[in-house]
């Protein structure tokens, strides 16, 4: 949802992640307005192991390539 907004609304953004949404960086590291961020479902366990990786974590911290 929020890659198809921010294509839709940013259509010159480019979000790249390092491992192709395999789980295994925080490249992806989307930091979401607390506007959608409730609107999310939750993240898995893995996707919560790789977050704590992330620099500049916030509260409302996902990874961008998992959510859909
Ligand atoms: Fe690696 Fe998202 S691109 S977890």
């Amino acid at each position: 949802y929020l890659c198809h907004r921010l294509r839709k609304t940013h259509p010159d953004i480019t979000l790249e992640g390092a491992c192709e949404a395999s789980l295994a960086c925080s490249t992806c590291h989307v930091i979401v307005s607390e506007k959608y961020f409730d609107m999310l479902p939750e993240p898995c366990e893995e996707e919560e192991d790789m977050l704590d990786e992330a620099t500049c974590l916030t509260s409302t911290s996902r990874l961008g390539c998992q959510i859909k």
